[in-house]
């Protein structure tokens, strides 16, 4: 099993997806493991957009990141990594293949609705940043038989 983090954007809360999102991932068949709500800073910004700070687009993204509150998830099941960047889509919503979330949802390349973490590596970092560790939890999946073969999970 894979812990996996998603971050519903400002894009998302204000446009009041979080439910049609979340049921997406319930659907698929993740686990929820942790969800919070929280309004990120600069400091967490620098830090989870390392790779992006000299960019010339980063203050624009670092504003809209900080536009409302986000939703902080913990989503885990086999390969959830690679689960849910799948259905997450390519960066620019306007080239995200429908079916996608971004593809369903978003016109934008910073208006994107979701951040997913990339690898199991950055999954780990991330969800020690946005998580304490009881925030997350492991709890029996009742219908745990029924998502995967015996020698899947
Ligand atoms: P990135 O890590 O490249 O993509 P992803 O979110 O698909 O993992 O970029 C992080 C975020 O930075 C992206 O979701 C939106 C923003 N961004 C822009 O605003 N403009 C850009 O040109 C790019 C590449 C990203």
């Amino acid at each position: 099993m894979e812990t996996t983090l998603v971050l519903l954007k400002p894009s998302c809360v204000q446009r009041q997806l979080i439910g049609e999102i979340v049921n997406r991932f319930e659907r698929r068949g993740l686990q929820v493991a942790g969800m919070k709500m929280m309004q990120l800073d600069d400091n967490i910004l620098r830090e989870h957009y390392a790779h992006l700070v000299d960019r010339p687009f980063f203050p624009a993204l670092a504003q809209s990141m900080k536009a409302s509150p986000v939703v902080a998830m913990a989503l885990r099941g086999v390969e959830a990594v690679a689960v849910v960047r799948g259905m997450t889509g390519y960066t620019n919503g306007r080239k995200a293949d429908p079916g996608t979330i971004r593809g369903d949802y978003a016109m934008s390349n910073q208006q994107n609705i979701v951040h997913a973490s990339d690898s199991p590596e950055n999954a780990k970092i991330e969800l020690e940043r946005f998580f304490r560790p009881e925030e997350i939890f492991e709890y029996n999946h009742a219908l745990l038989s029924f998502l995967y073969a015996t020698d899947e999970r």
